[in-house]
Protein backbone atom coordinates (compact mmCIF):
# COMPACT_ATOMS: atom_id res chain seq x y z
CA UNK A 1 0.00 0.00 0.00
CA UNK A 2 1.35 3.42 -0.53
CA UNK A 3 2.75 5.44 2.48
CA UNK A 4 1.05 8.28 3.30
CA UNK A 5 2.68 11.76 2.98
CA UNK A 6 3.06 13.95 5.57
CA UNK A 7 4.38 17.21 6.13
CA UNK A 8 5.40 20.09 8.18
CA UNK A 9 2.00 22.24 9.85
CA UNK A 10 3.91 25.45 8.77
CA UNK A 11 5.12 24.44 5.11
CA UNK A 12 1.66 22.52 4.10
CA UNK A 13 -0.13 25.75 4.97
CA UNK A 14 2.65 28.35 3.70
CA UNK A 15 2.33 25.98 0.42
CA UNK A 16 -1.67 26.05 0.82
CA UNK A 17 -1.42 29.94 0.42
CA UNK A 18 -1.97 30.65 4.31
CA UNK A 19 0.67 33.07 4.91
CA UNK A 20 4.97 32.60 5.66
CA UNK A 21 6.13 29.78 8.11
CA UNK A 22 6.34 32.37 10.37
CA UNK A 23 3.13 34.07 10.12
CA UNK A 24 1.50 30.35 10.60
CA UNK A 25 3.70 30.02 13.90
CA UNK A 26 2.20 33.74 15.42
CA UNK A 27 -1.02 31.87 14.18
CA UNK A 28 -1.12 29.13 15.99
CA UNK A 29 0.71 30.65 18.82
CA UNK A 30 -2.70 32.62 19.02
CA UNK A 31 -5.25 29.70 19.09
CA UNK A 32 -6.20 30.05 15.39
CA UNK A 33 -4.86 26.77 14.20
CA UNK A 34 -7.08 23.43 15.32
CA UNK A 35 -6.78 19.73 14.91
CA UNK A 36 -10.00 18.02 15.86
CA UNK A 37 -11.41 20.95 17.71
CA UNK A 38 -7.92 21.14 19.97
CA UNK A 39 -5.41 24.16 19.21
CA UNK A 40 -2.11 22.88 17.57
CA UNK A 41 0.59 24.78 18.90
CA UNK A 42 3.66 23.46 17.32
CA UNK A 43 3.97 24.52 13.72
CA UNK A 44 7.25 22.04 13.45
CA UNK A 45 4.95 19.00 14.33
CA UNK A 46 4.65 16.53 11.09
CA UNK A 47 1.28 15.97 10.07
CA UNK A 48 -0.22 12.73 7.56
CA UNK A 49 -1.93 14.67 4.55
CA UNK A 50 -5.10 12.30 4.69
CA UNK A 51 -8.06 13.25 2.48
CA UNK A 52 -10.36 14.13 5.66
CA UNK A 53 -7.50 16.63 6.67
CA UNK A 54 -9.52 19.88 5.31
CA UNK A 55 -12.84 18.58 7.86
CA UNK A 56 -10.10 18.07 11.04
CA UNK A 57 -7.73 20.97 10.40
CA UNK A 58 -9.12 24.21 10.40
CA UNK A 59 -7.86 27.93 9.97
CA UNK A 60 -9.39 30.83 12.27
CA UNK A 61 -12.45 28.30 12.52
CA UNK A 62 -12.69 27.77 8.66
CA UNK A 63 -12.11 24.19 7.31
CA UNK A 64 -8.51 23.63 5.50
CA UNK A 65 -9.26 24.66 1.79
CA UNK A 66 -8.56 21.20 -0.38
CA UNK A 67 -4.97 19.66 -0.40
CA UNK A 68 -2.79 19.43 -3.40
CA UNK A 69 -4.80 17.55 -6.41
CA UNK A 70 -7.90 19.33 -6.81
CA UNK A 71 -9.34 20.19 -10.16
CA UNK A 72 -11.67 23.05 -10.42
CA UNK A 73 -14.18 23.31 -12.69
CA UNK A 74 -15.46 26.78 -13.60
CA UNK A 75 -18.24 27.83 -16.02
CA UNK A 76 -15.83 31.08 -17.94
CA UNK A 77 -17.97 34.11 -18.16
CA UNK A 78 -16.92 36.00 -21.65
CA UNK A 79 -14.63 38.86 -20.73
CA UNK A 80 -11.86 36.97 -18.44
CA UNK A 81 -8.84 35.77 -19.58
CA UNK A 82 -6.60 32.85 -19.06
CA UNK A 83 -3.10 34.01 -19.44
CA UNK A 84 -1.30 35.66 -16.57
CA UNK A 85 0.09 37.57 -19.51
CA UNK A 86 -2.94 39.86 -20.45
CA UNK A 87 -4.37 42.99 -18.81
CA UNK A 88 -7.79 42.85 -17.24
CA UNK A 89 -9.87 40.37 -15.26
CA UNK A 90 -8.08 36.57 -15.24
CA UNK A 91 -10.32 33.79 -14.45
CA UNK A 92 -7.89 33.22 -11.89
CA UNK A 93 -9.43 36.33 -10.00
CA UNK A 94 -12.74 33.96 -9.34
CA UNK A 95 -10.81 31.89 -6.90
CA UNK A 96 -10.06 32.48 -3.96
CA UNK A 97 -7.23 34.90 -3.99
CA UNK A 98 -4.74 33.19 -1.93
CA UNK A 99 -5.22 30.38 -3.92
CA UNK A 100 -2.74 32.88 -6.51
CA UNK A 101 0.28 31.75 -3.51
CA UNK A 102 -0.36 27.53 -3.71
CA UNK A 103 2.81 26.13 -4.76
CA UNK A 104 2.00 23.83 -6.58
CA UNK A 105 0.49 26.21 -8.36
CA UNK A 106 -3.00 26.52 -10.09
CA UNK A 107 -3.24 26.38 -14.27
CA UNK A 108 -5.79 26.25 -16.44
CA UNK A 109 -6.26 22.73 -18.13
CA UNK A 110 -5.66 24.79 -21.84
CA UNK A 111 -7.18 27.85 -22.59
CA UNK A 112 -10.47 29.54 -24.20
CA UNK A 113 -10.53 33.08 -25.47
CA UNK A 114 -11.50 35.81 -23.53
CA UNK A 115 -14.72 36.01 -25.73
CA UNK A 116 -15.14 32.57 -25.11
CA UNK A 117 -17.29 30.92 -22.34
CA UNK A 118 -18.34 27.99 -21.00
CA UNK A 119 -16.57 24.83 -19.43
CA UNK A 120 -12.51 25.41 -18.34
CA UNK A 121 -10.87 23.04 -15.59
CA UNK A 122 -7.90 24.27 -13.54
CA UNK A 123 -5.96 21.99 -11.58
CA UNK A 124 -2.42 22.21 -9.94
CA UNK A 125 -1.70 18.83 -10.67
CA UNK A 126 0.56 18.64 -13.91
CA UNK A 127 0.81 15.37 -14.71
CA UNK A 128 -3.13 15.06 -15.63
CA UNK A 129 -2.96 18.21 -17.18
CA UNK A 130 -0.93 16.91 -19.51
CA UNK A 131 -2.87 13.81 -19.88
CA UNK A 132 -6.07 16.31 -20.37
CA UNK A 133 -4.30 18.38 -22.90
CA UNK A 134 -2.10 15.77 -24.73
CA UNK A 135 -3.13 14.86 -28.57
CA UNK A 136 -1.92 11.41 -27.85
CA UNK A 137 -5.19 11.02 -25.31
CA UNK A 138 -7.93 12.61 -28.16
CA UNK A 139 -10.01 13.93 -25.24
CA UNK A 140 -12.86 15.83 -27.49
CA UNK A 141 -14.27 19.03 -26.83
CA UNK A 142 -17.62 19.82 -28.14
CA UNK A 143 -18.03 23.64 -28.29
CA UNK A 144 -21.88 25.49 -29.50
CA UNK A 145 -20.77 28.26 -32.23
CA UNK A 146 -22.76 31.09 -33.33
CA UNK A 147 -21.92 32.03 -36.56
CA UNK A 148 -22.74 35.25 -38.28
CA UNK A 149 -23.64 33.96 -41.67
CA UNK A 150 -25.71 30.67 -42.57
CA UNK A 151 -23.19 27.46 -42.78
CA UNK A 152 -23.17 26.77 -46.64
CA UNK A 153 -23.44 22.89 -46.57
CA UNK A 154 -19.72 21.83 -47.17
CA UNK A 155 -18.30 22.43 -43.55
CA UNK A 156 -18.74 19.24 -42.51
CA UNK A 157 -17.22 17.30 -45.02
CA UNK A 158 -14.33 20.02 -44.51
CA UNK A 159 -13.89 19.56 -41.01
CA UNK A 160 -14.16 15.49 -40.97
CA UNK A 161 -11.67 15.14 -43.51
CA UNK A 162 -8.57 15.67 -41.66
CA UNK A 163 -6.97 17.66 -44.86
CA UNK A 164 -8.14 21.17 -43.36
CA UNK A 165 -4.70 23.50 -43.09
CA UNK A 166 -5.24 26.77 -41.01
CA UNK A 167 -3.47 29.68 -42.41
CA UNK A 168 0.13 29.65 -41.24
CA UNK A 169 -0.05 26.24 -39.90
CA UNK A 170 2.18 23.00 -41.96
CA UNK A 171 0.08 20.44 -40.48
CA UNK A 172 -3.53 19.73 -41.45
CA UNK A 173 -6.07 18.83 -38.41
CA UNK A 174 -7.29 16.17 -37.19
CA UNK A 175 -10.86 15.67 -38.17
CA UNK A 176 -13.73 17.20 -36.18
CA UNK A 177 -17.19 16.52 -36.27
CA UNK A 178 -19.57 19.33 -37.08
CA UNK A 179 -23.73 18.57 -36.14
CA UNK A 180 -25.70 21.12 -36.92
CA UNK A 181 -28.36 22.81 -34.91
CA UNK A 182 -30.03 26.35 -37.28
CA UNK A 183 -28.43 27.41 -39.99
CA UNK A 184 -26.34 29.85 -37.92
CA UNK A 185 -25.74 27.37 -34.82
CA UNK A 186 -23.83 24.35 -34.71
CA UNK A 187 -22.03 21.77 -32.18
CA UNK A 188 -18.16 21.13 -33.22
CA UNK A 189 -16.20 18.59 -31.80
CA UNK A 190 -12.31 18.75 -32.22
CA UNK A 191 -9.49 16.79 -30.36
CA UNK A 192 -7.18 19.27 -30.99
CA UNK A 193 -5.92 22.84 -28.86
CA UNK A 194 -4.59 24.78 -31.74
CA UNK A 195 -4.87 28.71 -31.42
CA UNK A 196 -8.27 30.04 -31.61
CA UNK A 197 -8.80 26.81 -33.57
CA UNK A 198 -12.60 27.27 -34.03
CA UNK A 199 -12.67 30.60 -34.86
CA UNK A 200 -9.98 29.78 -37.88
CA UNK A 201 -11.62 26.64 -38.51
CA UNK A 202 -15.48 28.99 -39.46
CA UNK A 203 -12.62 31.33 -40.53
CA UNK A 204 -11.80 29.10 -43.01
CA UNK A 205 -15.04 28.33 -44.77
CA UNK A 206 -15.86 32.63 -44.97
CA UNK A 207 -18.10 32.78 -41.88
CA UNK A 208 -17.31 34.32 -38.38
CA UNK A 209 -17.92 33.11 -34.98
CA UNK A 210 -20.33 35.31 -33.38
CA UNK A 211 -20.42 33.67 -29.49
CA UNK A 212 -18.36 30.45 -28.96
CA UNK A 213 -19.35 27.96 -25.67
CA UNK A 214 -17.22 24.76 -25.04
CA UNK A 215 -20.22 22.71 -23.38
CA UNK A 216 -18.48 19.48 -22.82
CA UNK A 217 -14.65 17.72 -22.54
CA UNK A 218 -14.00 13.79 -22.92
CA UNK A 219 -17.65 12.45 -21.01
CA UNK A 220 -17.41 15.57 -18.47
CA UNK A 221 -20.32 18.05 -19.34
CA UNK A 222 -21.08 21.73 -18.19
CA UNK A 223 -23.76 21.59 -15.70
CA UNK A 224 -26.93 23.64 -16.14
CA UNK A 225 -26.95 24.61 -12.93
CA UNK A 226 -23.24 26.48 -12.31
CA UNK A 227 -23.96 29.56 -13.08
CA UNK A 228 -21.41 31.91 -15.17
CA UNK A 229 -18.51 32.41 -13.23
CA UNK A 230 -19.41 29.74 -10.42
CA UNK A 231 -17.36 26.88 -9.76
CA UNK A 232 -16.73 23.83 -8.39
CA UNK A 233 -14.64 20.93 -6.77
CA UNK A 234 -14.65 17.88 -9.24
CA UNK A 235 -14.62 14.62 -7.58
CA UNK A 236 -12.76 11.54 -8.84
CA UNK A 237 -15.37 9.66 -10.49
CA UNK A 238 -16.09 13.05 -12.62
CA UNK A 239 -12.51 13.32 -13.55
CA UNK A 240 -12.47 9.80 -14.95
CA UNK A 241 -15.08 11.23 -17.29
CA UNK A 242 -12.92 13.28 -18.88
CA UNK A 243 -11.25 9.87 -20.36
CA UNK A 244 -14.51 8.44 -21.40
N1 LIG B 1 -11.38 27.52 -30.31
C1 LIG B 1 -11.34 28.87 -30.35
O1 LIG B 1 -11.28 29.46 -31.42
N2 LIG B 1 -11.40 29.54 -29.18
C2 LIG B 1 -11.50 28.93 -27.99
O2 LIG B 1 -11.57 29.61 -26.96
C3 LIG B 1 -11.53 27.53 -27.96
C4 LIG B 1 -11.46 26.84 -29.15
Amino acid sequence: MAKTPASRVDKLLSSMGYGSRKEMARLAQAGGITLDGAPLVDVSARIPITPDLPSRLQIEGRALDPIAGMVILLNKPLGMSCSHKEIGPLVYDLLPPRWRRRDPGISTVGRLDKQTSGLLLLTDDGKLLHRIISPKHHVQKTYRATLARPLNGTEGALFASGQLMLEGEDKPLAPAHLDIITETEALISVTEGRYHQVRRMFAATGNHVEALHRQTLGGLALPDDLAPGAWRLLDDTEISLIFQ
